[in-house]
């Protein structure tokens, strides 16, 4: 779709096909220089690695106009970093830091007709993946691979944005002690799709994952961490080796604690403290922060007080300055804000 025919306040969180990408390609033991192409499609043989064993790792970031008409990437740094991290796990050849930051540059620049304006609502999700291209008939990693990266303009995650979600307890898991819960691997993902849909059509949003050994923790939902509030406007997030580390919720500690003066703790939380907190949110790229209104477990409802109509008061707070920092009304940390154009 030509950028000119987008309705940026009417988006939902969809794909929209955008005219460049970037792709880099992994042979004989080296990453190319990679570049911008214009084919959205990927021709790969039937035995491709990533078909077979699922050998892939992906991130996700956003672009934003800022209120002085910039175009920037939040700590585009850190998603470099958990892409190694996640790439080392799954035995993909890493990609060069470098080599992410310049694709993620380029191919923004190169789509920059897509990045929604300033106050929209709307904003430029930015999609980095590698995969294993080569044949794999035999468990093992593959020998080729390619990174990719798209964008696509995007609206909230959630359908009616700011308003309170309903979420239930998951009777299945997310993510397995020692496994790989801390990585972004397309398994985590795949893995969820049975859950996600199953919440849909009992009426929940999203699925509370617990910690899979003993099912008392609290650990994250299938896109974004948790972050809570309790009655003394302290800030709880849980802490798990399983859990993925969110860019966000790191970022919205940091926040929390020097632009709030808000006490801050990263911890195990268990299900059972649950009922005592006063506000929930889900905080991740694509959801930043969803408040959560009501939590359901097997007939049992935890109603937060901040109710279902809007965001709780420290959510909101939290909301605001993240979201002031990233659209460049509130000054950023030092090395946060990457500036495009
Ligand atoms: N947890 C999961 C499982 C996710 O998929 C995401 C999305 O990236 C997050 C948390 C939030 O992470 P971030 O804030 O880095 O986007
Ligand atoms: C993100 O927030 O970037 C994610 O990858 C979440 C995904 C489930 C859309």
């Amino acid at each position: 779709m030509s950028a000119k025919n987008i309705d940026w306040s009417e988006l939902g969180f969809g794909y929209i096909q955008t005219e460049k990408r970037f792709v880099a390609n992994f042979k004989d033991g080296k990453w190319d220089e990679g570049g911008i192409v214009d084919d959205a499609n990927i021709v790969l043989n039937e035995c491709a690695g990533v078909l077979q064993y699922a050998q892939t790792v992906f991130e996700g970031l956003k672009a934003y106009t800022t209120a002085d008409g910039n175009v920037v990437t939040f700590r585009p740094d850190l998603n470099a970093d958990r892409l190694i991290t996640s790439c080392e796990r799954l035995q993909i050849p890493v990609v060069p830091k470098e080599m992410f930051l310049r694709a993620v540059e380029e191919v923004v620049k190169a789509n920059i007709d897509y990045v929604p304006p300033y106050g929209s609502g709307a904003t430029l999700y930015i999609r980095p993946y590698v995969f294993g291209t080569n044949p794999v008939i035999g468990v093992k990693p593959a020998d080729e691979y390619q990174f990719r990266v798209f964008v696509t303009p995007v609206g909230p995650y959630f359908k009616g944005g700011a308003k309170p979600i309903t979420i239930r307890v998951c009777d299945y898991d997310r993510a397995a002690p020692h496994g790989t819960g801390h990585i972004k691997a397309g398994l985590n993902y795949a893995m969820s799709l049975y859950q996600i849909v199953d919440a849909h059509n009992n009426g929940f949003d999203e699925n509370m994952y617990l910690d899979a050994a003993t099912r008392t923790y609290v650990e994250e939902t299938g896109g974004a961490n948790f972050l809570f509030v309790t009655k003394d406007n302290k800030i709880v997030t849980p802490k798990s080796n399983s859990i993925l580390p969110s860019i966000t919720r790191r970022s919205l500690m940091v926040v929390a604690e020097k632009y709030l003066g808000l006490e801050v703790e990263h911890r195990p939380v268990a299900f059972e403290e649950v009922k005592d907190f006063a506000e929930c949110g889900l905080c991740g790229t694509a959801a930043v922060i969803s408040p959560v209104g009501k939590i359901y477990n097997h007939g049992e409802e935890i109603c937060f007080p901040s109710g279902m109509d809007e965001m709780g008061p420290i959510t909101k707070k939290l909301y605001e300055t993240l979201t002031g920092i990233q659209m460049g009304r509130i000054e950023a940390p030092e090395g946060w804000i990457h500036k495009i154009k």
